[in-house]
């Protein structure tokens, strides 16, 4: 049994989702495929994660007759990428819902203590009133994605989703004690963290790979 809040675990595993995931952990997936999988899961889970966005009735002319049906209200939603990977996930997300506005928060891992290092913040206004959801591919020992919940629960964020691909469980049990506020998706929860905090089996460095950086 899990020694955290399961029920603030969602874990996004249609076959379609781990056939495209089993693409991506591949070691000679280029850059170019790489990037490609990485929006179309962002589209999976994002679906996944707003799943309950609020509806309202409007009326309809078909081509035969009015009816009613139900259209998205209006919720107003913040996609926050943790750069650099984040960015990966943000098309796939605005192509879900394009009128969102997007925040981002830089971020990257001390290689020796494999802390968080922030270097920037910019957040859209009235965050205390969004949804929002926070963009990075890999939760590893999950000391990047509490430093993000930390920067939007400090700006008021009550309503907060966190979108990974790839997670571990230390990273997993981290974040989910970190915030009674947040509720984490992930596509997959990966065995364990290697010495220098990579996941295993994973799919490498996310930021590289999506940037063909090394
Ligand atoms: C990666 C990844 C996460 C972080 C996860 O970013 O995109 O942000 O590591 O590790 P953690 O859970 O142990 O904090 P990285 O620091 O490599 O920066 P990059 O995206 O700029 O490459
Ligand atoms: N960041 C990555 O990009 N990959 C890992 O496995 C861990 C942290």
């Amino acid at each position: 049994m899990p020694d955290y809040d399961s029920s603030r675990l969602h874990v996004v595993d249609h076959p379609l989702v781990q056939h495209k995931l089993s693409l991506l952990r591949e070691k000679n997936t280029s850059t170019k495929d790489f990037r490609n999988l990485v929006t179309e899961l962002a589209i999976f889970e994002g679906y996944e994660a707003l799943r309950d966005l609020p509806l309202e009735d409007v009326e309809v002319q078909t081509p035969l007759e009015v009816t009613t049906c139900k259209r998205i209200s209006g919720k107003k939603l913040a996609i926050v990428p943790v750069l650099r990977a984040g960015l990966g996930m943000v098309d796939g997300l605005l192509t879900l819902v394009p009128n969102a506005r997007v925040g981002h928060l830089g971020m990257y891992r001390d290689e020796v203590t494999h802390d968080p290092v922030s270097y920037y913040c910019k957040l859209p206004e009235n965050i205390n009133q969004r949804t929002c959801l926070i963009l990075d591919p890999m939760l590893a020992t999950g000391g990047s994605l509490t430093a993000a919940i930390q920067f939007l629960r400090g700006a008021g964020a009550r309503d907060i989703r966190c979108l990974t691909l790839v997670s571990c469980p230390e990273g997993i049990k981290r974040v989910l004690d970190f915030s009674e506020y947040v509720h984490l998706y992930t596509c997959a929860v990966d065995r364990e963290l290697n010495q220098s905090a990579y996941i295993l089996p994973g799919l490498g460095d996310a930021g590289d790979r999506i940037f063909g950086t090394k």
